[in-house]
């Protein structure tokens, strides 16, 4: 029996020690720093690589790394060289999300579909590019800007603004002084997540992200309003071809460039006419597509886990999923994505219902009380038979919990169940 430390303070960090902690062969999970809802934390900072792999090494732990932020901070280069048991992609590998540009030219080079697109640091360059082609365009900052560095434009006077945030008021710092600029693709968005041991792949089940704040997909983007898995978007057949052309591509394709990638890979995918493009890839799980995925798991993850830091996931058969469906709303503090209280105490936590599970992200506990401490503050998920049935078990528990600031969507699903009709 060993202990695993969950690197981060998310929803996703709690849904992943959540599940590891069933795995008969863990005896302990820690969470560092954690949050209100996860227990065994560890006061150290995720970015403090130092202080974790000095935990690790005393605690016995294998570690699983869930934000970008450390992992391209070389997180898993610093462990390995101690000799400490991992799950993450190095630096090199976690380049694929720290620089859009690396993650572009990668795709370009190795042949797998993306929007077509230009690289500029020089605003003139740029805007004279955007007045002259003639279809939307994406306005995207190079570097990590916590989900806030692309920009969707409908028209060229909103690309030239874009452009001027990033590369003339420099409101992005050093991830926004090098942009791209790439065609805008209209169609469906999907996210399909695999794990990997640098050789084989194994894919997660599907979800759909709601990444807009407002119902029907209104308003500025997030990390994400909810989710739901599987998802009808990717049928049986799209699976297989974004598995073969997305992810098991660019797991050999690193492998050719002298990269093994180890970890979770995150292909963010647009479905236009039957086609798989890549929006962008993600060097981790998504948050919150882990929720659903975690509760959708019957295999041991930990299992999956051990061997991908091995290197022997092909002596594994295919991880296998639960057939129900399961919903992750999104509770937020009211303002986000941009200022929100804080400080407010939840309410309701306790009035559990059935089928369902409440992850925790922006919350921590003082005095025995839960209080908000973030932008997103709850992944209220549930499962059900069927989406419909999940929908009404998530939105059921979210009736439970109250704080002065609490929102949320109210469709989250809901386009799982139109896709079908
Ligand atoms: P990214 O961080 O690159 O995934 O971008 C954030 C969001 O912007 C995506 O989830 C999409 O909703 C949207 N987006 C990014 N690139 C494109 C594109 N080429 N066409 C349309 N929407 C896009
Ligand atoms: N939910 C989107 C992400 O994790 O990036």
């Amino acid at each position: 029996m060993v202990n695993v430390l969950v690197v981060g303070s998310g929803g996703r960090e709690h849904a992943l020690g959540w599940k590891l902690a069933q795995s008969p062969k863990v005896d302990k999970v820690y969470f560092a720093p954690g949050n209100g809802g996860t227990q065994n934390n560890v006061n150290i900072s995720s970015d403090d690589i130092e202080s974790l792999a000095e935990f690790a090494k005393e605690n016995d732990c294998v570690t699983v790394v869930g934000p970008e932020v450390p992992l391209s901070n070389g997180i898993v280069d610093e462990f390995v060289k101690k000799g400490l048991r991992v799950f993450g992609p190095t630096r090199d590998a976690a380049q694929l999300e720290s620089s859009k540009i690396w993650a572009k030219n990668f795709m370009k080079r190795n042949g797998i579909l993306t929007a077509r697109f230009e690289v500029f640091d020089d605003s003139t360059k740029a805007i004279e590019y955007a007045k002259s082609v003639d279809y939307p365009l994406v306005v995207k900052a190079d570097g990590l800007a916590a989900g806030k560095g692309v920009i969707v434009c409908d028209n060229s006077s909103e690309a030239v603004d874009a452009i001027n945030k990033m590369l003339v008021q420099k409101n992005f710092g050093a991830a926004g002084l090098r942009i791209i600029l790439e065609e805008r693709i209209d169609g469906v968005e999907a996210s399909f997540i695999a794990l990997s041991d640098g050789n084989t792949a194994y894919s997660m089940a599907t979800s759909q992200d709601h990444k807009r704040i407002y119902d029907d997909d209104k308003g500025p983007n997030t990390g994400g309003m909810g989710t739901y898995s599987p998802t009808p978007v990717i049928d049986d057949s799209t699976a297989n071809e974004i598995q073969k052309n997305v992810i098991e591509k660019t797991i050999a394709s690193m492998k050719k460039e002298g990269i093994v990638f180890k970890g979770f890979l995150y292909a963010g995918i647009m479905l236009k006419d039957g086609k798989p493009y890549v929006l962008e890839f993600n060097a981790r799980m998504g948050d919150p597509e882990c929720q659903p995925i975690m509760m959708r798991m019957d295999s041991d993850l930990f299992e999956y886990i051990q061997a991908c830091i091995d290197g022997t996931l092909s002596s594994l058969p295919r991880m296998s999923w639960k057939k129900h469906s399961a919903v992750c709303v999104i509770l937020a503090s009211k303002g986000y994505p941009e200022s929100y209280p804080r400080d407010e105490q939840i309410l309701g936590l306790d009035d559990v219902t059935p089928n369902s599970q409440v992850f925790h992200s922006g919350t921590r506990k003082e005095d025995g009380k839960i209080l908000t401490s973030g932008g997103r503050v709850l992944g209220v998920t549930a499962v059900g038979e069927t989406l419909e049935a999940a929908i009404a078990n998530a939105y059921l528990r979210v009736g439970k919990i109250n704080w002065p600031s609490k929102y949320y969507r109210t469709d989250i699903g809901k386009k799982g169940l139109a896709w079908r009709k």
